[in-house]
């Protein structure tokens, strides 16, 4: 919506300019490759990534329930169901049912001399599994045996080996400026079937022809991915789910979730999940509704009580619980407790984190009290490189807690690293490293969820560091899902909270914006967010910038740990962070950059950094200057 305000100026000179139309038609027909569509990711950055959607129907005989079609594009059922007009998630599918899949979109170089567009949707390779069947039969030509081959240069196509991940890159492309200015917030990936023609597919997504051939040109073929651009998703209208085969389908996930609450003993537990559900509930009612604050939609709901009210949420909550269970697995507390010592002290991490051993595999686990349902709900729909990995969740009846199970992070925090572990140090490379990673996670919650989450605590002690010193985002325990809600409980960690959030609890991407912030001033100069005398780090960084070049190099020698002057490592990339850093921490949240920007601008370092070690000893050491 955005852009469209800047936009309309330029399309309407396109639209005077005969000759400019006619070039925009010639370069809209792109001849579909079979290795992908190109993109540039230079060009013009807002475009990319973006989240979109592909329509894919539902197929006989394993693609017949949302789960299997979630699990394929990990994705959850919800996020199938909301914008495919499903009511039921957990109802079975008919064969050919239309679904609209979510993707997020980006602008990828799988090698260095080609640019194109598509989702990275990771795949195990099971028994009898060819790139050509899964791209052509699992992901129904949304990709082509071709695409997947360069996209995994490492695996070999004729020789897959049972177990190995392979990346399918799932076709999408994003508006670009022009197009979100003349409308179009969206296009399609929707793979053309020998029984369409354009009047077809335009009339079942409601656009006009004219508009599918401008994008696609006048030569679509059978099984190709055309682009369908659309202001917003059609509504779709779902066949009405047979009489019989609908109540028999939901008396056995009943039955299911039945068992397992039985099963774990803890009947008084799904009370305690039905008011986790609500919260969840109202995050989505609020997302259909409008803008209108967290607490309001709690209140409303909350004080509504009737039969048919709780009936309702008993529907959602079989849907969301079975949601949580396909994705997790559900451990045992005799086997949290086998896995560490009983709990002992030698097993403790940090706080209440334990580390444990469960079938030889390592796992972080995370002993809570009745808030873990928060970080169940966010961690369930993320999926990201750079955020700790959630295995699974214990429920302990008896002690009247829970556990959340993640990835084991070889390394510890960055805060350790950084500052307690004085006699390993971190280069100016990996710190660079690790700021990218970060900064990738961040762009990942902020720009790919729906609703957007915050997570709300960034620092250094959230920041693990695996064996090969990446970096994973941890604790989404105060994350929040939702921008530019108010809240009144303000929760944080002193030095690296945003004035605005203290002074008015306005939670927004850019308070993570401003942590990170901290976090790279940590980077660079090795000192703690707040010492032990209480200065706030962030508060004399903005000083470092000021002045003329010397009194700037001065400050800058001053400021920069000193580690990293004994490393020959390129002043510019350091002062290039430091720029960033202090973007970041700007007092007005608007004028803050975005993560994306920041991603943007941290390689760019990393690029200072390449090119200066590119040339060996030529390079000029921190203190040279
Ligand atoms: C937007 O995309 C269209 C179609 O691909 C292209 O013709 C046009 O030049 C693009 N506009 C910008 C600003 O990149
Ligand atoms: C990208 O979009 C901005 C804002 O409309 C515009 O000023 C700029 O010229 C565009 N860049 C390119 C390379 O098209
Ligand atoms: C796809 O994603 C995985 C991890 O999420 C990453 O390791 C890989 O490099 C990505 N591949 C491409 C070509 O983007
Ligand atoms: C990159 O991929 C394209 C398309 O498959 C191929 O033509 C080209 O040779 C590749 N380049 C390199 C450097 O591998
Ligand atoms: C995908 O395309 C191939 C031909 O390229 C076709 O045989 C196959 O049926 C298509 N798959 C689906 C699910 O339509
Ligand atoms: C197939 O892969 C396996 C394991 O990656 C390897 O041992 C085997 O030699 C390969 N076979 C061929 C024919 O390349
Ligand atoms: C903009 O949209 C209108 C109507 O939706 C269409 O007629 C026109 O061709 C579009 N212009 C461009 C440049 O795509
Ligand atoms: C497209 O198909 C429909 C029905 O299958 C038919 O009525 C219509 O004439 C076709 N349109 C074109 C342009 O072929
Ligand atoms: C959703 O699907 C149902 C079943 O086909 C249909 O009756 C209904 O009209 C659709 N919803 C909307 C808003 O069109």
């Amino acid at each position: 919506m955005r852009t469209k305000t800047l936009n309309v100026p330029s399309a309407l000179l396109c639209f005077f300019f005969l000759s400019c139309h006619h070039l925009l038609r010639h370069a809209q027909a792109q001849v579909p490759s079979t290795v992908g569509y190109t993109c540039s990711a230079t060009a013009n950055r807002t475009a990319y990534p973006c989240q979109t959607y592909a329509l894919y129907r539902a197929l006989s005989p394993d693609f017949l329930d949302l789960a299997a079609v979630g699990d394929l594009f990990q994705v959850s059922r919800l996020m199938i169901s909301n914008p495919s007009n499903i009511s039921s998630p957990t109802a079975p599918l008919v064969a050919g049912q239309p679904l609209f899949v979510p993707l997020s979109c980006s602008c990828n170089s799988p090698n260095s001399s080609i640019s194109i567009s598509y989702a990275n949707i990771s795949f195990t390779i099971k028994s009898g599994d060819t790139f050509y069947q899964v791209s052509t039969h699992n992901f129904q030509n949304l990709t082509t045996y071709q695409s997947v081959e360069l996209v995994n240069p490492n695996l070999e196509a004729t020789n897959l080996t049972i177990g190995v991940t392979a990346y399918f890159p799932i076709f999408c492309k994003c508006p670009n400026r022009t197009q979100f200015g003349n409308g179009t917030n969206y296009l399609i990936s929707y793979v053309f079937q020998p029984s369409d023609n354009i009047s077809t597919v335009a009339s079942f997504f409601g656009v006009q022809a004219k508009a599918i051939t401008d994008l696609n040109g006048n030569n679509i073929q059978p099984f190709d991915t055309i682009f369908v651009p659309v202001a917003r998703l059609p509504v779709l209208s779902q066949p009405t789910v047979v009489p019989s085969a609908a109540p028999s389908g939901k008396t056995e996930r009943k039955g299911v979730i039945r068992g397992l609450a039985i099963g774990l003993g803890i009947t008084g537990l799904v009370l305690i999940f039905v008011v986790g559900f609500l919260i969840y509930r109202d995050g989505l009612l609020k997302k259909k509704i409008d803008g209108k604050g967290d607490e309001e939609n709690k209140v409303l709901y909350r004080s509504k009580q009737g039969s048919e009210r709780r009936k309702e949420m008993e529907v959602g909550l079989m849907a969301d619980v079975s949601d949580c269970l396909d994705k997790y697995k559900v451990f045992g507390i005799e086997e949290l407790r086998e896995a560490t010592d009983g709990f002992r002290e030698s097993s403790l991490i940090e706080g209440s984190v334990y580390k444990g051993s469960i079938n030889g595999d390592l796992y972080a686990i995370k002993k809570m009290k009745w808030n873990a349902y928060e970080e169940l709900k966010i961690l369930q729909k993320v999926n990201h490189g750079n955020l700790v990995k959630l295995e699974g969740f214990c429920i302990d009846s008896e002690d009247d807690c829970c556990y959340l199970i993640y990835e084991y992070v070889e390394n510890g925090s960055l805060y350790s690293l950084l500052h307690e572990n004085k006699n390993e140090k971190l280069s100016w490379k990996t710190r660079l490293q690790v700021a990218i990673d970060v900064a990738n996670g961040l762009q990942y919650i902020h720009e790919h969820t729906r609703p957007r989450v915050v997570h709300k605590d960034i620092k250094s002690s959230n920041i693990l560091l695996d064996s090969n010193m990446r970096a994973k985002i941890a604790n989404f325990g105060l994350a929040k899902s939702g921008c530019n809600a108010i809240t009144m409980h303000i929760v944080g960690t002193q030095g690296y909270i945003a004035p605005e959030y203290l002074a008015d609890g306005v939670v927004s991407t850019k308070m993570d914006v401003f942590s990170f912030g901290v976090v790279l001033l940590e980077l660079i100069s090795g000192k703690e967010a707040i010492d032990e005398d209480g200065n706030v780090l962030w508060t004399s960084a903005g000083r470092i910038l000021e002045g003329n070049e010397e009194e700037k190099a001065r400050k800058l020698r001053e400021w920069v740990d000193n580690e990293l002057f004994l490393e020959s490592c390129s002043i510019e990339s350091i002062l290039n962070v430091v720029t960033v850093a202090i973007a970041c921490l700007h007092k007005d949240p608007s004028k803050r950059p975005t993560m994306v920007d920041i991603v943007y601008a941290l390689s760019k370092s990393d690029d200072l950094f390449f090119d200066i070690s590119d040339n060996g000893s030529s390079a000029p050491p921190v203190r040279a200057r």
